[in-house]
C-alpha cells in the first residue's frame, strides 16, 4: 500500500506514502479510494483527512507511469477525485511542503483545505508539455480567480502557500496554520470543527467568470504566443481556463480531459518528460552510490583570470563560497577582476542584483600571485592556456602546495585529464571541470572522470555543481569529451554543405528553423573561428587523412576570426552583433568550389538538418558505446544545456529515437553515397546499427 490509513478518535487520516514525493501512482490512488471506503463504513469516523508523508503532500501524478498501462487503470485521478467529492463525510486536504499538479487537483476536490506556510503550490504540468488533466484548469480559477489561476497554469511556477493565503477573498485555503510544526494538530481540530457542517462544500459549485471575458482571453493568447513558440501547451491552457468561465463544469472538465490527452501524445511533451528524467538521472553516476561521503568545499582557488577563470569564480561567489584567484602578473589579475566587477555592475544596473549583494560577493573574492596562498583551498580549478606544458607546470605547483584531500580540477576543453593527473602525486584527487563560456551563465558543466579519479571526488563535484546551479554531466576522458567531440562531426558536415552549394546563412537558417539557438556559422563567429582552426591544425598531424572542407581554413587565413575581429562567416558593424551576409565570404566559397571542380547544387533544408543532427547522433552513439557517457540522456543534457539544441526536440539522441533509428541509419547510408561527403563518418556506430536493426530506441 502506498497510502496509509489511521483513525485518530473521530477523524480518519489517509496518508499518501509513495516516496520520494507521493506521486499519485496506481497503488496510491487505490489506497485513497480504499481509505475513503473504510472511513465511510466506520460510524465512529466523523471527518477524513488526506495528507502526505515525508517531504511532500504530493508532487502530482506519478510521471513514471505516463504512457504505461498503470496510468490508464482505474481508479484514475478523476475517479479518485470523484470519490472524494461524493464522500458522505467531510474530506480535508492537509497540505505541506509540496502540493503540485495532480496533488493540488486532489486537494481541490476535497471539501476543505488546510495548509502550512512554506508549501510550494503549483500546477506545473505545462513544464511537461501538458496541462492539468484532473480538473485543475476548472477548479483553480474558482478559488483564486481567473487571472491568478491562469498565471499559475501557464507559467507552472510555484507560489508559496502563505502568499496565496494572504490574498483577500481567496478560497483555496480554508485555514493557514501558524507553522508547519502545528499542522497536524490544527488540521485535526479543523476537521472536527467541520464534521457536522452540511451541505458539504464543493469547489465545482463556485462561480467562475472574468469581467472582461473575451477581451481578457484574447490578451492572454497574445501573451503566451511569444513564450510558447515551439510548445502547444500554454495556448491550450488558455483555452481550458476560458472553458471554465464559459461552459458548465462537467463540459469544461471533459474539454480539459480531451486537451490533456492530445497534449500527452505530442512530441514536445515527450521531449519535456524525457528532459525531466534525464536532468535528474544525469546527477547519478552508476557506480558512485548517492550515500558516498562528500568532501567539504569551503574555499575555492582558481588559476587564471582570463575568459573562463573570471566566470568560473563568479559561480562560487554567487553561491557564497570564498574564491582566491591566482595569476602570473598583477595586470592580468586587475583585468580579470575588472571583468568580474563589470559583469556584476551590469546586473546591478539591470536590477537583477542588489548593490549590497554585489558588495558581499566581491568581499568573498581575493587575489594572489603566490601559490602558497592556495594552501587552505578545498578545491582548485585551473583555467590557464590550453597547452599541456603550461598545465604541467601549474599542476606540479599545485601538488606541492595544496592541502591533502584538496580537489584539483582542470577546465581543459581538449587535453587528456589522465595526463594532467599524472603530473601530480595524487591522481585520485584530480578531475576535469569543463565549464562553458560564459561560465557564469552557461548551465552545463562536464565533469571529466579520469582513470584514477576517486568516487568521493566525483560525488563532491556533482553535489557542488547543484549548489552553483549547474547541470553536471559526467564524461570519460577523450578528445573533446562529450560535447566538443560531437560538435566536430557537426562542423564537418556544415563545411561540406558549403562545398556542395549552400551559403553560411542558408545552413544557419535551416538549423535555426529546426530550433537551434544559433547555426554553426553564427556560432563560429561568436566563439572565434581561430579556436577550430587550431584544433584542425593539430588534427592534421594526428589524423592526416581526415576529410573536411577547407573553407574554414581559408576564412581564418583571411583573418576573419568572427565577431572579435569584426568579420567572420558574416560581416559585423562596429559594436553590433547582427550577422550580415558577406559577399567576400560567398565569393571565397564559390572560388573554392570552382577550384575543386564542384558544380553547386540546391540542398534542401531537410537535408541540411538531417546531416547536421545525424552527425551528432552517430558520434553520440560511439560515445555511448565506449562508455564516455553512461546514458543517452546525458548526451541530450549536454546538448540541451551547452549547445543550444532545441528543448522541444529533447536532445539529439531523443530526437533520433523519435525519428526512428532505422530511418536515421537509412539516411546515413544515403549520405555516405555522396562522393563529396565523408563515407567513413557516416558508417553507423555499431550500437546505432544494432538498435536500428532491432527496432529499438536509445533510452
Ligand atoms: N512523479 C514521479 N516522480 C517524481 C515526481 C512525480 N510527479 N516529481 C518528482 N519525482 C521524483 C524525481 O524524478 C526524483 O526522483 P529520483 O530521486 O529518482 O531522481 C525525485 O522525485 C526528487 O525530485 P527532484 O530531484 O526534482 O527533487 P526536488 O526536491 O528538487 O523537487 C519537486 C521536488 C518540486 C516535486 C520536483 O520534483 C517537481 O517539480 N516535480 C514535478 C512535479 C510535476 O510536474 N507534477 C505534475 C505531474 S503531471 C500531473 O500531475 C498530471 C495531472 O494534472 C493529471
Ligand atoms: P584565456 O587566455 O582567456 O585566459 C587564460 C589565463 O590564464 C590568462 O589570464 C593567463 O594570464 C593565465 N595564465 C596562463 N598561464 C598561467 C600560469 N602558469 N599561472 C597562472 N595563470 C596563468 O583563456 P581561457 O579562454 O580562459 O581558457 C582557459 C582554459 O579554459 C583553457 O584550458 C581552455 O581550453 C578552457 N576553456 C575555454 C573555453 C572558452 O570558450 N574560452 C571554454 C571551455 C574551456
Amino acid at each position: 500500500m502506498t497510502a496509509e490509513y489511521q483513525v485518530h478518535g473521530d477523524v480518519a487520516v489517509i496518508t499518501l506514502n509513495n516516496p520520494p514525493v507521493n506521486g499519485l501512482g496506481l497503488a496510491t490512488r487505490q489506497g485513497v479510494v480504499d481509505g475513503l471506503d473504510r472511513a465511510q463504513a466506520d460510524a465512529a469516523v466523523k471527518a477524513i483527512v488526506i495528507t502526505g508523508a515525508g517531504g511532500a503532500f504530493s508532487g502530482g501524478a506519478d510521471i513514471k507511469e505516463f504512457g504505461t498501462d498503470k496510468s490508464l487503470q482505474e481508479p484514475n485521478l478523476h475517479s479518485v477525485i470523484n470519490a472524494v467529492e461524493y464522500c458522505t463525510k467531510p474530506v480535508v486536504a492537509v497540505i505541506h511542503t509540496v502540493c503540485m499538479g495532480g496533488g493540488l487537483e486532489l486537494a481541490l476536490g476535497c471539501h476543505y483545505r488546510v495548509a502550512a506556510p512554506g508549501c510550494n503550490v503549483a500546477l506545473p504540468e505545462v513544464k511537461l508539455g501538458i496541462l492539468p488533466g484532473a480538473g485543475g484548469t476548472q477548479r483553480l480559477p474558482r478559488v483564486v480567480g481567473v487571472e491568478a489561476a491562469l498565471n499559475m497554469i501557464v507559467s507552472g511556477e510555484p507560489v508559496k502557500s502563505e502568499m496565496i493565503g494572504a490574498v483577500p477573498g481567496q478560497k483555496l485555503f480554508d485555514k493557514m496554520t501558524a507553522s508547519p510544526e502545528s499542522l497536524a494538530e490544527e488540521a485535526l481540530a479543523f476537521a472536527r470543527s467541520v464534521a457536522d457542517v452540511r451541505p458539504l462544500p464543493l469547489v465545482r459549485n463556485l462561480p467562475c467568470k472574468h469581467p472582461e471575458g473575451d477581451a481578457y482571453f484574447q490578451f492572454a493568447r497574445n501573451m503566451v504566443k511569444g513564450m510558447a513558440k515551439n510548445f502547444p501547451a500554454p495556448a491550450k491552457c488558455v483555452d481550458a481556463v476560458e472553458a471554465a468561465t464559459k461552459r458548465k463544469f462537467a463540459d469544461g472538465l471533459a474539454y480539459e480531459r480531451e486537451l490533456f490527452i492530445n497534449l500527452m501524445w505530442t512530441p514536445e511533451s515527450r521531449a519535456l518528460r524525457h528532459l525531466f528524467f534525464a536532468e535528474r538521472a544525469a546527477s547519478k553516476i552508476p557506480d558512485v552510490p548517492s550515500e558516498t561521503p562528500k568532501r567539504d568545499i569551503k574555499k575555492v582557488g582558481v588559476i587564471g583570470a582570463g575568459t573562463m577563470g573570471g566566470g568560473i569564480s563568479m559561480n562560487f561567489l554567487n553561491a557564497g563560497i570564498p574564491v582566491t584567484i591566482l595569476e602570473m602578473k598583477q595586470e592580468a589579475l586587475d583585468r580579470g577582476i575588472g571583468t568580474i566587477q563589470k559583469n556584476y555592475e551590469a546586473q546591478v544596473k539591470k536590477g537583477k542584483l542588489k548593490e549590497d549583494k554585489y558588495q558581499q560577493r566581491m568581499a568573498l573574492l581575493s587575489t594572489t600571485l603566490n601559490y602558497a596562498d592556495l594552501k587552505d583551498c578545498d578545491l582548485i580549478i585551473e583555467a590557464v592556456f590550453e597547452e599541456l606544458g603550461v598545465k604541467e607546470a601549474v599542476f606540479k605547483q599545485l601538488d606541492a602546495v595544496a592541502k591533502p584531500g584538496a580537489i584539483l580540477a582542470s577546465n581543459t576543453s581538449t587535453l587528456d585529464v589522465d595526463k594532467i593527473a599524472a603530473f601530480t602525486q595524487r591522481p585520485q584527487d584530480v578531475v576535469g571541470m569543463h565549464f562553458f563560456s560564459p561560465a557564469n551563465v552557461m548551465k552545463l558543466l562536464e565533469v571529466v572522470r579520469g582513470k584514477a579519479t576517486a568516487k568521493d571526488v566525483l560525488a563532491t563535484v556533482m553535489a557542488l555543481a547543484k549548489k552553483i546551479k549547474k547541470t553536471a554531466v559526467v564524461s570519460g576522458v577523450c578528445d573533446g569529451f562529450i560535447g566538443n567531440r560531437m560538435i566536430e562531426r557537426y562542423s564537418q558536415q556544415a563545411g561540406f554543405l558549403l562545398d556542395e552549394g549552400c551559403t553560411p546563412q542558408q545552413v544557419d537558417k535551416a538549423i535555426e528553423k529546426f530550433g537551434f539557438a544559433m547555426g554553426p556559422f553564427r556560432m563560429g563567429d561568436l566563439a572565434g573561428n581561430d579556436i577550430g582552426w587550431a584544433i584542425r591544425k593539430r588534427r592534421a598531424v594526428e589524423q592526416p587523412d581526415m576529410k573536411y572542407s577547407k573553407t574554414a581554413d581559408l576564412l581564418c587565413e583571411m583573418g576573419r576570426f568572427g565577431q572579435k575581429t569584426g568579420a567572420g562567416w558574416y560581416d559585423y558593424q562596429a559594436g553590433k552583433r547582427d550577422a550580415i551576409p558577406s559577399d567576400v565570404v560567398n565569393q571565397m566559397i564559390e572560388a573554392h568550389r570552382k577550384a575543386l571542380g564542384i558544380t553547386p547544387r540546391k540542398v534542401s533544408d531537410e537535408e541540411i538538418v538531417q546531416r547536421l543532427v545525424y552527425a551528432l547522433v552517430n558520434e553520440g552513439a560511439k560515445i555511448l558505446e565506449e562508455g564516455i557517457a553512461s546514458k543517452s540522456g546525458d548526451i541530450d543534457m549536454v546538448y540541451l544545456t551547452g549547445y543550444g539544441f532545441p528543448i522541444h526536440r529533447g536532445g539529439p539522441m531523443h530526437y533520433a529515437s523519435e525519428v526512428g533509428l532505422f530511418n536515421v541509419v537509412q539516411s546515413m547510408k544515403r549520405f555516405a553515397r555522396n562522393p563529396l561527403d565523408d563515407a567513413r563518418a557516416w558508417e553507423p556506430a555499431p550500437l546505432l546499427a544494432r538498435l536500428a536493426a532491432e527496432g529499438k530506441a536509445f533510452a
